[in-house]
């Protein structure tokens, strides 16, 4: 399989991985990649990303090298433009072709990806239900299955009265939710998040982050989260990698280790978490300078 090229990404965004056991993901620079060395759902060592076109080229990761917190939510930090959204792409197998990979990004084999949007994404014409049932109707599963295994998180995410509505009846953080839900049905053992709450205002997102707390707690999935909000990274992940400006580096990884379970309103005034906020800070405002071109 060549590597960066679409495999089949389902419109839901979850898929399984089509490769074969012990097979790895780009190694675009043909050298074997050694994804049986390790159990690691995700794996990325010294790998970068460039995109070229006839005229130039743009470096959009430069080597970076991830240990992602098995069976925990990880989030990525960094400027406009440091590759968060590349680096997504990449592990979900939908950079275009001009984009040219070196290094090791690997999915262990059998890993089921999820991937939740910036944009909610839902098609205008289907209901809640029928929005949400897209990926397992996709995986051939049967509608009675699909409705029973949907109940729950309609529940779950305070939509069961609104399963008969269309995209344009719902709010923007219910669109969000239709959208999580979407994914989750799918059970994926690991889900990507490209800014899923950019859009919603700062009280639907606060909700939104304690959704998705309660709903990591309930399945434990290794979740990789790019947000631009600095305290939705450390009050959500476990690990937070924080990237230079472009080409995108690793430049922090930090282990947040605030008192569990966490609860967005209540940890975000604890000192613990305030010292988080500084320390990481410290390294995000020295980039964003930078980028600005001040010294
Ligand atoms: N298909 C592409 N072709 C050429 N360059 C691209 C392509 N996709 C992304 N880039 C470039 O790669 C770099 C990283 O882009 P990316 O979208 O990953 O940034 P980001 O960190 O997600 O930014 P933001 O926080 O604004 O979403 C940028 O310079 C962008 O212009
Ligand atoms: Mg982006």
């Amino acid at each position: 399989m060549s590597a960066g090229r679409p495999t089949g990404i389902a419109a839901d965004g979850v898929r399984a991985d089509g490769r074969e056991p012990g097979e790895s993901r780009p190694a675009a620079d043909g050298v074997p990649s050694a994804a049986t060395r390790h159990s690691a759902t995700l794996t990325v060592r010294d790998f970068s990303i460039r995109f070229l076109s006839a005229d130039r080229e743009v470096r959009a990761v430069d080597a970076i090298s991830c240990d992602i917190s098995d069976g925990h939510i990880n989030a990525i930090v960094g400027p406009s433009g440091c590759g968060k959204s590349t680096l997504l792409n990449a592990v979900a197998d939908l950079l275009p072709p001009t984009a040219q990979l070196s290094g090791e990004l690997a999915v262990r084999p059998g890993v089921k990806l999820g991937y939740v949007f910036q944009q909610d994404a839902l098609l205008p014409w289907r209901t809640t239900l029928g929005n949400a049932e897209m990926g397992l109707e996709i995986a051939g599963i049967p509608r009675s299955e699909r409705l029973q295994r949907l109940e729950k998180w309609l529940r779950i995410t305070g939509l069961t009265d609104f399963a008969d509505h269309y995209p344009h009846q719902l709010s923007g953080g219910m669109r969000q939710r239709v959208s999580l839900i979407r994914t989750l049905v799918c059970e994926p053992h690991l889900v990507l998040m490209d800014e899923p709450f950019g859009a919603l205002d700062a009280q639907t997102r606060a909700v939104m982050q304690d959704e998705v707390l309660r709903i990591w707690r309930e399945t434990r999935t290794t979740i990789l989260l790019v947000t631009h909000d600095l305290a939705e990274a450390i009050l959500l992940a476990r690990r937070v990698f924080v990237m230079s400006r472009q080409p995108g580096r690793v430049i922090r990884v930090v282990d947040v280790e605030l008192a569990e379970p966490r609860d967005v309103f209540e940890t975000r005034v604890t000192p613990q978490f305030e010292a988080l906020y500084k320390e990481v800070w410290q390294v995000l405002r020295d980039q964003f300078r930078s980028q600005a071109g001040n010294p």
